[in-house]
This record gives C-alpha cells, structure tokens and sequence, in this order.
C-alpha cells in the first residue's frame, strides 16, 4: 500500500502517534481490530475536548489539502471542521474545474504540487483505485474519502463507531444493508469492516443492484453469515442495524434503469412498527427519499447522530496519521 522508495511511512505500531503514524488510509482492508479500538479511544477523547473547549492546538501549524473531484457536503465539511478544531488549516480544492486539472492536469502530478504545501491530502475521486494511484506518487499521508464504487474507509470507521455509540457494542450484530449495494461505496467499506466483528449481514436489494459477487465471496471468505433478499420485511425483525442506502444515480449509464429503481424501497415509520425497540436506522447521507422524513423524530434514527460522531472519528484520524494522537 505505501511505496517502500518513497515514502518515510513507519512500520505499524511503531512510534508517536501509534500504529498510523504516516500511513495512507485507502481502504479498511488495512485496518486490524486493535487499529479500531485505538482509533475509537482517540475519537472519544476528541469528542470530550470538543464538548470541552470547542478547538484546540493538536495540529496548529498543520495543512491538509482536500482535494475533491466529485460532490461531497459532509465528508468535505466534516474534514474541514476536524482540521480547524485541532488548530490546523485546509487548502480546499473542490471545485476541480477552477485547478489545472481543467488544463488536463494528471491526479499524480497535481498530488505531487499538494503534497509541497500541506501534510496530509484527502482525496475523493470518481476511479476505483484512485487513492491508491495518488498514493505511489506522494511522500504525504493521502487519505481515500471515496474511489468511485470502490470503498470510502473513512465513512465505514465513523459507522462503526456509530454503531458502538448507539448499540454499546460491536459483536455478533445483525446488520441489514438497503438500497444500492452494487454502486454505494461506503456499503463496500462497512460489510468488510464488519468481517472483524464476527456479523451477520443481511444484503436487501433490487437484482440489478446486488452486492457485488466478488465481494460477498471476500466477506464469505472471512467467516460472515451472509443472506441476500429483495424485500426488507423478513429481515427486518431481527435487525440491530438497518444501513440504508440511496440509489447511486451518477453511477448509472441508462437513466430509465436509475428511474425504474430510485424507489425501489422507501422506510417510513409504519416500517418501523416492525423494527425492534433496541435498534437503529443509518444513513451515510444524502437521502434522496429512501428515509422518509416522518422518521427522523425515531429515536432508532440515528443518521443525523452519524454525522456528529464522523467529526470526532476523523479528528482521530488526522491527529494519528500526522503523529500528534
Ligand atoms: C456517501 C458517498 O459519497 O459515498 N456520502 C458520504 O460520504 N456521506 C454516500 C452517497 O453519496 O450516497
């Protein structure tokens, strides 16, 4: 994952800052078990500071460069927050269009001009892969917030922080993904992460739009009682977690095929009657009409508390990677 001729990046486990001190973060296939619990001691340290003096000077004189070639609200913004609240500063570059990347600028060389000004770059890009090809080039921690269909690490980590907040613990769960399973990637991310924490997954969607093969065979692979279905309601009663998904409609190449699937499962609070009391209800965010708002007031809704708790999982990361947790 890192390039032994280049990059500076410390054996694992090693040194200030522990086990990501200098790593890239591309995908969670890199993470163990023990890599979780110390990034999720570390984000509740920063949600107490948070709650405690708002920001502080962890990062002072820090850079990141966020560099976005596809839309982004929360991971964008909540990077962006992370950053100042431990003091550093961004260079944001979400609008590609005004970079020289309109001039024809190639993903390594506009790295590279990143990685002189800052200390850390978070990348998304629409290419599965992508993260990884910036990542050969630069000496600099880069950071995948997204590699088109392929895995969004960071979004999986504040789930499953997420999960532990709400629900107390991480083991044995069952955990009931909704939607777009072929195209969303921060499904991709979470049934992999999940593989470490011995779940029982449930995969609900359309036939066109089925987790792909490869990856149920992964998570297989890994021991994970897996089962697929095309309506919610067997399921749903013995579900801890319902990840629900939107239809990825930038990732479609015929538009009927988008419109014939776009409502293919909403969740509204007659769905929930059959939910258990001790549940939740994610959402990675936007919705596009696959939650109904009636649900919001649910106590089991917990979407608008995900994105809270994605603000203290990537102060963690940021700190860790730079060598100041
Ligand atoms: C997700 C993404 O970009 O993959 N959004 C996010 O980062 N919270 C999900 C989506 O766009 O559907």
């Amino acid at each position: 994952m890192t390039n032994p001729q280049r990059a500076p990046h410390l054996p694992l486990g090693e040194k200030r800052g522990g086990r990501l001190y200098g790593q890239h973060i591309l995908s969670v296939k890199q993470f163990s078990r023990e890599d979780i619990e110390a990034i999720f001691v570390i984000a509740e340290e920063m949600r107490t500071m948070v709650e405690r003096v708002g920001t502080f000077d962890l990062l002072k004189g820090k850079l990141l460069a966020s560099l976005f070639y596809e839309p982004s609200t929360r991971t964008s913004s909540s990077f962006t927050a992370a950053m100042e609240r431990l003091g550093g500063s961004v260079i944001p570059i979400s609008e590609v269009r005004y970079s020289s990347v309109s001039k024809g600028e190639s993903l390594p060389d506009t790295v590279r001009t990143l990685e002189c000004y800052s200390d850390v770059i978070v990348l998304r890009h629409p290419e599965v892969g992508a993260a990884a090809t910036a990542a050969r080039y630069v000496r600099k921690p880069i950071i995948n917030a997204g590699d088109g269909i392929g895995e969004h690490p960071t979004q999986a980590l504040l789930d499953l922080f997420t999960i532990r907040e709400e629900l107390g613990n991480l083991d044995g769960l069952t955990v009931t993904m909704l939607g777009d399973l072929k195209n969303g990637r921060t499904v991709h991310s979470l049934s992999r992460l999940l593989t470490l924490f011995h779940a029982r997954i449930n995969l609900v969607s359309p036939e066109m739009l089925r987790m792909p093969p490869e990856i149920m065979e992964e998570l297989a692979a890994k021991g994970v009682t897996l089962s697929e279905h095309r309506e919610l309601e067997s399921v749903l009663p013995n579900t801890d977690v319902l990840y629900v998904t939107r239809v990825q409609k930038e990732r479609f190449a015929d538009e009927a095929d988008y419109l014939a699937h776009k409502d293919a499962y909403v969740i509204t609070p007659a769905t929930l009657t059959q939910a258990k009391q001790k549940m939740i209800v994610m959402h990675p965010l936007p919705r596009v009409g696959e939650i109904s708002m009636d649900v919001d007031d649910d106590p089991r809704a917990a979407y608008f508390r995900q994105m809270e708790y994605g603000l203290y999982v990537r102060m963690a990361l940021l700190a860790m990677v730079l060598g100041k947790a």
